[in-house]
């Protein structure tokens, strides 16, 4: 076959996590809940990877329980479903169960699935009289829980790579925060400390968001957003912030994601404004020494804004970089079209690269949208004409997209942008 099997390693945690969460749809669920599942990969019980050209489509894992092993998941990716694999990994499980001295295999399904024709097939029998029952308590439990509890999500580790264009931010953020963060001993050989939290700034649009959860990705790190909304449904969200960071205390490793954070550390005005946003900036301002304190994490927070951030807050002992993201050059742009057009030959790229000056990668996709529409309309048009034309939209499309568009990001804010960069940037 097409795969290769090996037993899961930690490094395989952020893809088979996400294998895992993201067939949950499809109908692979188990009676083991996603918390469940990671409590078994990071305590080491068997589960084994089956990869393809170096990226995982499918992983089984189990706990054992004296005599017995339960199977908590099989996930396959969706492209690979139906050619076997299931089995396949299955038999490589048993075998790592059979090594650990398991002489009872279990697999309990939520409902009758493809995979229960399967398992008979492989010598498993179907007990009829068992009723599953389950009760949930409401305890805050180990780490897993507390991952579900704050939302986290591990993310496709080709996110990174995804990124267009953008090389001289990819290229800092990765020497300066992906690869000490990564490779802590080598840094530390060279007195190097990594950093623990960062700012990214910039007009909207230009990738703010989408680099903090490369940075995840590419750490392999569960990301975790702090929603101030979300937070403030908890009711004070001084209260909330500390509590949330009381529980990210707890994992291991984490990148926490605060984005538009001058909402919630805006410059502290006198009087104090309504809401008490003076008590929040002040408590956030209190637990980043706290947080900086442990290893592998990261806190990455976004702003559009950073002259309206408290100086305080931004203060070096706090974030270790404040990091400028710009709208696209010539380069960034015409790797951000190639990506939108799909590496399309047709497509007149330096002519959309010469017409988008300003946009962010945010409007680009906007209006790469917008062209791909109207070429599906058009085709619409003319089915019965028997004039079913390219498939696909054209450079004209593109070029007529751009002329709809306004972008987001006007000459008056870049000359701010410029402005606070020479006032805010470290990096
Ligand atoms: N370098 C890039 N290459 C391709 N798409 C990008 C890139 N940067 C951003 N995007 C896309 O642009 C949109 C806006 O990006 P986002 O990260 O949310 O911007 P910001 O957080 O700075 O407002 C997203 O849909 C994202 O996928
Ligand atoms: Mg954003």
């Amino acid at each position: 076959m097409n795969w290769l099997i090996h037993d899961y390693r930690e490094k395989d945690l952020a893809e088979v996590v996400h294998l895992i969460d993201s067939t949950a749809e499809l109908g692979q669920e188990s009676v083991f809940s996603l918390a469940e599942c990671i409590s078994a990969l990071t305590s080491r019980q068997p589960a084994v990877v089956a990869v393809h050209q170096g990226t995982p489509i499918g992983a089984a894992l189990a706990c054992v329980a004296g005599e017995r092993g339960w199977v908590m998941r099989i996930a396959i990716s969706s492209a690979w479903r139906g050619r076997g694999l299931a089995s396949a990994l299955l038999v490589e499980l048993e075998r790592r169960l059979v090594a650990a001295r398991v002489s009872r295999i279990a697999y309990v399904l939520p409902e009758e699935d493809l995979l229960g024709e399967g398992l008979l097939n492989a010598g498993y029998t179907r007990q009829p009289a068992v009723a599953y029952f389950e009760k949930v308590e409401p305890h805050h439990g180990p780490a897993a829980n507390l991952l579900e509890d704050l939302g986290a999500r591990f993310l496709p580790s080709d996110l990174w790579a995804q990124v267009a264009g953008m090389e001289a931010e990819k290229d800092l953020i990765e020497r300066r925060v992906v690869l000490p963060l990564a490779e802590p001993e080598r840094a530390a050989r060279h007195g190097v400390r990594p950093p623990r939290a960062i700012t990214l700034f910039g007009p909207p649009g230009t990738g703010k968001t989408t680099f903090a959860r490369g940075i995840a990705a590419r750490l392999g790190w569960p990301f975790v957003e702090l929603l101030p909304s979300r937070l403030a449904d908890e009711g004070n969200l001084a209260a909330a912030l500390r509590s949330a960071f009381a529980r990210i205390a707890e994992l291991e490793r984490v990148l926490v994601f605060i984005d538009e954070v001058e909402e919630i550390a805006p410059v502290r005005s006198e009087p104090a404004q309504p809401g008490g946003l003076h008590g929040v900036t002040n408590e956030l301002l209190k637990l980043i020494p706290g947080f900086r304190e442990q290893d592998e994490r990261l806190l990455v927070c976004a702003t559009n804004s950073i002259r309206s951030l408290d100086p305080a807050f931004l203060r070096p002992g706090r974030f270790d970089y404040l990091i400028p993201i710009g709208t696209p050059d010539q380069a960034a742009r015409a790797a951000i079209w190639s990506r939108y057009t799909e590496g399309r030959p047709d497509v007149d790229i330096p002519a959309l690269v010469a017409a988008s000056d300003l946009f962010t990668p945010a409007d680009i996709e906007h209006a790469a949208r917008v062209a791909a529409q109207a070429s599906f309309e058009r085709d619409l048009e003319a089915v019965g004409t028997g004039d079913r034309g390219r498939p696909g939209a054209s450079t004209e499309d593109y070029l007529a997209a751009i002329a709809q568009s306004r972008p987001t990001v006007t000459p008056a804010m870049i000359d701010e942008f410029t402005a606070d960069i020479t006032a805010h940037a470290r990096c």
